[in-house]
């Protein structure tokens, strides 16, 4: 196993109403002067809009408002926010809503601290050395940004999706109530789930073997998202499976499964290629890639791990091989499909248009991607064609 630092700072109030603690924390953390970043209209159809301001004018809290954030967000969003806070003495990001707005308030928050241009951050000629405090109310079970390090900002003007990690851009606390994911679609519900399970893949794919403990870990993560995710999309106020993808989510990503693994993130990366010139849900693009990039990697060497899986999740119980493997990925691009997720990029109307531009910039930034493969921008090509 690798040597590991696990470091979760993150307050996590998880459960019914957890708005009642608020006021509170803001409290604890001494921050009067407010920064509220929110999506286009969920936040104010489902109510909780309101049920923030009220709390804000309740206790007395200046605050500001950055709406708007779209998903996949633009660093357009993020230097406004930034203005914002610099010219009202902001002192706390409250982000509320999913995960392109809490990873938007992260940027906000370490550029509020920075002189240069945040994109800087993403682009590595500046490293976070620190930030605002960021605190978060999820209303979308999938990125796990509720309780990590991460953020991704697109570039729109450059064709540039990039992720930013710091210590600093960890929030101070988050609120999980699942009650507030009940209106997600069914749509965006699977999309969010496949987002979850591709993070576990990410991790649970690695380049080492003898971390039992963290893989072990990747399984139920994975189960949980199977055994829940159909209840969710059915009726989307079942408080129990909203409540388990919930807390797949902030687990399946915040270091905790990746405790002593080298770890892939190529799906990922490919990705966020797609979705920074594509108008593309990052679920759906993941749903397509893991596809491609299973079937890719998968050899006579590495099927056991697959066919761990075939029997986890779908009760494959058949003697491991590399067939088996094989059945296993049609099996989950079956399991994808029943939750209506896409499975080749014809469905959501991408081409082979900009392949090269992608790969092209996979080279630039990268070099390769991932660790169970170690994959060349010739290798990323051919995954790509393999998804059309
Ligand atoms: O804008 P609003 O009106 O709020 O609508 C949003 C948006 O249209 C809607 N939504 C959110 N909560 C809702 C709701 N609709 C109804 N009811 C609710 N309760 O959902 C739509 C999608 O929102 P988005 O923020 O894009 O979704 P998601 O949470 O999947 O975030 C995706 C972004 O996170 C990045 C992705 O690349 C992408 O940009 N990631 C961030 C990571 C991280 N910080 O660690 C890791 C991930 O792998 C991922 O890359
Ligand atoms: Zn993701």
């Amino acid at each position: 196993m690798k040597d590991f630092k696990f470091h979760s700072p993150t307050k996590l109030f998880f459960g019914k109403d957890q708005i009642k603690v608020l006021a509170n924390q803001l409290k604890t953390l001494n921050a009067r002067r407010v920064l509220l970043v929110y999506g286009k209209s969920s936040l104010k159809k489902m109510g909780l809009y309101d049920r923030i301001i009220s709390i804000f004018k309740e206790k007395d809290i200046f605050f500001k408002e950055l709406s708007g954030v779209k998903p996949n967000p633009s660093i357009e969003s993020v230097r406004e926010g930034a203005k914002i806070c610099k010219e009202n003495n902001i002192e706390l990001v409250l982000a509320a809503g999913a995960g392109s707005v809490l990873d938007c308030s992260k940027a906000i928050a370490a550029a509020a601290k920075y002189e240069g241009d945040p994109w800087d951050f993403n682009i590595g000629k500046k490293r976070i050395t620190s930030a605002l405090p960021i605190a978060t109310i999820l209303t979308l079970s999938a990125t796990g940004s509720e309780s990590n390090a991460g953020a991704v900002i697109t570039n729109e003007e450059t064709k540039q999706k990039l992720p930013l990690h710091s210590e600093h851009c960890k929030p101070v606390f988050s609120i999980l109530d699942p009650q507030n994911t009940f209106s997600v679609s069914p749509y965006q519900t699977a999309a969010g789930t496949v987002d979850i399970m591709s993070h576990v893949f990410e991790q649970y794919f690695s380049a080492n073997d003898d971390a039992y403990i963290s893989d072990r870990l990747c399984e139920v993560v994975l189960k949980t998202c199977v055994n829940y995710v159909k209840d969710a999309i059915k009726k989307g106020d079942d408080y129990e499976s909203r409540a388990n993808l919930m807390w797949a989510s902030t687990i399946g990503l915040n270091n905790l499964l990746s405790c002593g693994k080298i770890t892939d993130w190529a799906t990922h990366l490919i990705e966020h290629e797609l979705s920074a010139y594509y108008d593309l849900t990052h679920g759906a693009g993941l749903s397509i890639i893991t596809l491609s990039w299973m079937r890719y990697v998968l050899d006579k060497d590495n099927y056991q791990k697959f066919c761990d899986l075939g029997k986890t999740l779908f009760d494959m119980d058949e003697q491991a091989s590399y067939d088996k493997a094989k059945r296993f990925i049609d099996r989950l691009e079956k399991f994808f499909l029943e939750i209506g997720m896409p499975v080749k990029l014809s469905e959501v109307n991408i081409t082979d248009e900009y392949f090269d531009d992608m790969c092209e910039n996979i080279k630039m930034v990268f070099g390769t991607v991932g660790n169970f493969r170690k994959l060349y921008p010739d290798d990323v090509r051919r995954i790509l064609v393999n998804s059309l």
